[in-house]
C-alpha cells in the first residue's frame, strides 16, 4: 500500500517570511493524515518553515542539490548540507534541464548522492510539446526513467519517488488528461522500472502526476490506482488552494 503524496514546489517564489506565513496556514488548515505532504521551499526559506512545521506530520523537500559532499562548487548546495533538514529533494525539474543544462548524467549524479545520503529523490521526467507532437512520449520518459537510475540496486529503487511532468503542461493551465499521464505512467515509467528492477520495485515506487495541478482536476488525476499524488507548482503558492488538493486527494483516495 503506497501512502499518497501531495509535494508542493514553490520554485524562486516566497521570501522566507513569506515561506513561514504560508507553512504556517498549511499546517494549521490540514485536516488528514492519510496524504504525506511535503514543503519544497527555496533553500534559504528551508530552516524557517522546518521551525513551522516541527512536531507536525509535514516533510520538507529541497528543489535540487549537488552531488558531492563539499567543495569548490560556488553557489552549489550539498546533501549533507540538506539532509540535517530535508527527508526529500526534487531531481531533474524540466526548468532545470531546460535552463541550466542539467542532463541525464547530471541527473543520475544527484539521484545516487541524494540516495547515499538518506534524501528520497522526487525524480522528474516528461516529454517537450514538440516530442509528444512527434510521437515520443514513450521514448522519452523511458529514456530518461533509465538514466536516472543506471547503477542503483532494487532496494535503492524502491524508495524513489517519480513524478511524471509533462513540460507543456507545466504552469500553462493547460493539464494532461488523467487518461493520458496514467497511460504515460503505467508503460512508460512503472514499465521501464519493472524491466530493470522487477514488478515488487515497479509496484512499490510512489509516481506523481505534476502540471497545472489545481484542487478542481485533482481527482482526474488521484482516482487512478496507478497514479499516487502530486507535484504542484503555481497551486501550492497559496494555502487555500494547495490544502484543497491535499484533502480532495485523501477524499479520492478513501
Ligand atoms: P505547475 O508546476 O503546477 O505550476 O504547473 C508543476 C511543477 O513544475 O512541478
Amino acid at each position: 500500500m503506497r501512502q499518497p503524496l501531495i509535494a508542493g514546489n514553490w520554485k524562486m517564489n516566497k521570501t522566507v517570511a513569506e515561506g513561514e506565513a504560508l507553512a504556517r496556514a498549511i499546517q494549521e488548515g490540514l485536516q488528514t493524515q492519510m496524504v504525506e505532504v511535503v514543503l519544497c521551499p527555496p533553500f534559504i526559506a528551508i530552516p524557517a518553515v522546518h521551525a513551522v512545521i516541527q512536531g507536525s506530520s509535514i516533510r520538507l523537500g529541497a528543489q535540487n542539490l549537488h552531488w558531492e559532499d563539499a567543495g569548490a562548487f560556488t553557489g552549489e548546495i550539498s546533501p549533507v548540507m540538506l539532509k540535517e533538514w530535508c527527508q526529500y529533494v526534487i531531481i531533474g525539474h524540466s526548468e532545470r534541464r531546460q535552463h541550466f543544462h542539467e542532463d541525464d548524467e547530471m541527473v543520475r549524479r544527484k539521484v545516487a548522492a541524494a540516495l547515499r545520503h538518506g534524501l528520497t529523490p522526487i525524480l522528474c521526467v516528461g516529454e517537450t510539446l514538440a516530442q509528444r507532437e512527434a510521437g515520443e512520449t514513450g521514448a522519452v520518459v523511458a529514456t530518461q526513467t533509465r538514466r536516472a537510475l543506471e547503477g542503483l540496486s532494487p532496494e535503492q529503487a524502491a524508495r524513489l519517488v517519480i513524478a511524471y511532468e509533462p513540460v507543456w503542461a507545466i504552469g500553462t493551465g493547460r493539464a494532461a488528461t488523467g487518461e493520458d499521464a496514467e497511460e504515460v505512467i503505467r508503460r512508460w515509467i512503472r514499465g521501464t522500472l519493472e524491466a530493470i528492477f522487477g514488478v515488487e520495485v515497479a509496484q512499490r515506487v510512489r509516481v506523481l502526476y505534476g502540471g497545472s495541478v489545481t484542487p478542481e482536476n485533482i481527482a482526474e488525476f488521484v482516482c487512478r490506482p496507478t497514479i499516487d499524488g502530486a507535484l504542484v507548482g503555481g497551486a501550492s503558492l497559496k494555502a487555500e488552494s494547495f490544502l484543497g488538493i491535499i484533502h480532495e486527494t485523501a477524499r479520492v483516495k478513501a
